[in-house]
């Protein structure tokens, strides 16, 4: 039998627990894991929302704390009560990235940093410090090209970032690998590619296109509508965090893909049959600055060495699932695109 890194009555802090990845991860963790409790940090900013969680915010293995991963004296009682922290918390929207660069560097990279130093400090004070799990992006290896379609990028692909977003990402990234060499951290790093399924702020493409052609709106299409990427269903994606988490080794790093790549143009016509409409309902739009063409995982290491690969991704059944999941949960994403989700917190924390 292979000795766990994690004990199976581990206390897991996990931040970001009210975004999208974060909060599938809280529900799928405490479902597959029952010895586990959880404590979920997050600052509640624009894209954090706490109705995301509602069907287990009383569940007494869970417990919401409201603070920022850039404030050590947020983070550090935390991380002294955990086993595992699983690191979340980004500004992740490429888009915002290029209006505003500033809630990049502070949220990736030094809200990165405060962690790691919480997790240094047990450790050099001589406690157990807990496993630091890094939730990375395959963005941090740069654009393939379209026209060789046999590259994919490994887990020795040269970082090379060239957005802000991932460029942010990478800085994180290797601070991870940065405190595991010098201060001996037991460290993981994932880097997965794109996330779809319940819960994804409609800022995102799918969500944005499927919530838009609900309301009648069209869809905008960037560019030529050729960029590829690999889309990872988030439930398969929280289960390869807990198999390295579980499996993996101290320092370790893999790439994590849904076997999935599609064109955005691919995409946008799946999205817009399954949902009935016609063709005449995408606008196609201005590129994206500095667009990365083609992201693509090759997943060799994590299957061989983890035994793990993918098996909710597929489409176009997956993708139909996840539109369907819009459909059925219209109070969810109007609340959301209008701005209501916000006051949920102050009427379900006031004065606790
Ligand atoms: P996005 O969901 O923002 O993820 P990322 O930039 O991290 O890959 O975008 C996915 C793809 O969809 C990307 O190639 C940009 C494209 N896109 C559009 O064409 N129109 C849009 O309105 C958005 C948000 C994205």
């Amino acid at each position: 039998m292979t000795s766990k890194a994690i004990r199976d009555d581990a206390k897991v802090l996990v931040t970001g627990g009210c975004g999208f990845i974060g909060s599938n991860f809280v529900r799928f963790a405490l479902e597959n894991r029952p010895g586990w409790s959880i404590i979920n940090l997050d600052c509640l900013s624009y894209s954090g929302n706490l109705e995301n969680l509602t069907d287990i915010e009383d569940d007494p293995r869970y417990e919401f704390v409201k603070g920022d991963i850039r404030n050590m004296e947020d983070v550090e009682p935390l991380v002294k009560r955990c086993d595992a922290v699983i690191h979340f918390a980004a500004e992740s929207h490429v888009d915002r990235s290029i209006l505003d660069a500033g809630p990049f560097i502070t949220s990736n990279v030094q809200g990165t940093q405060v962690m790691l130093d919480a997790v240094r400090r047990v450790k050099s004070d001589g406690g157990k410090a807990p496993v630091f799990f890094f939730v990375g992006t395959d963005e941090v290896y740069g654009s393939l090209p379209l026209d060789q379609p046999e590259l994919m990028f490994t887990e020795e692909t040269p970082i090379q970032p060239r957005g802000v977003y991932s460029a942010s990402k990478a800085g994180a990234d290797l601070l991870v690998q940065a405190y595991h060499e010098t201060f001996g951290l037991d460290t993981r790093t994932t880097r997965c590619s794109n996330n779809f399924g319940p819960y994804q702020f409609p800022e995102k493409v799918i969500p944005l296109f499927v919530t838009n052609l609900i309301e009648g709106q069209q869809v905008p299409l960037y560019g030529d509508g050729l960029n590829v990427r690999d889309w990872l269903h988030v439930d398969d994606h929280c289960e390869a965090i807990i198999a390295v988490l579980e499996k993996g080794a101290a320092g370790s790093i893999y790439n994590v893909g849904g076997n999935n790549e599609r064109t955005n143009l691919e995409l946008t016509h799946l999205i817009i049959e399954l949902m009935g409409k016609g063709k005449d309902m995408i606008r196609h739009v201005e590129d994206r600055l500095g667009h990365d063409r083609r992201y693509a995982i090759d997943p060799t290491r994590l299957k061989g060495e983890i035994g793990w690969q993918p098996t909710r991704s597929a489409w176009p059944e997956a993708l139909e699932e996840t539109v369907k999941w819009y459909v059925d949960h219209p109070d969810w994403w109007k609340r959301v695109k209008s701005g209501a989700y916000r006051e949920y917190y102050e009427k379900q924390y006031a004065g606790r």
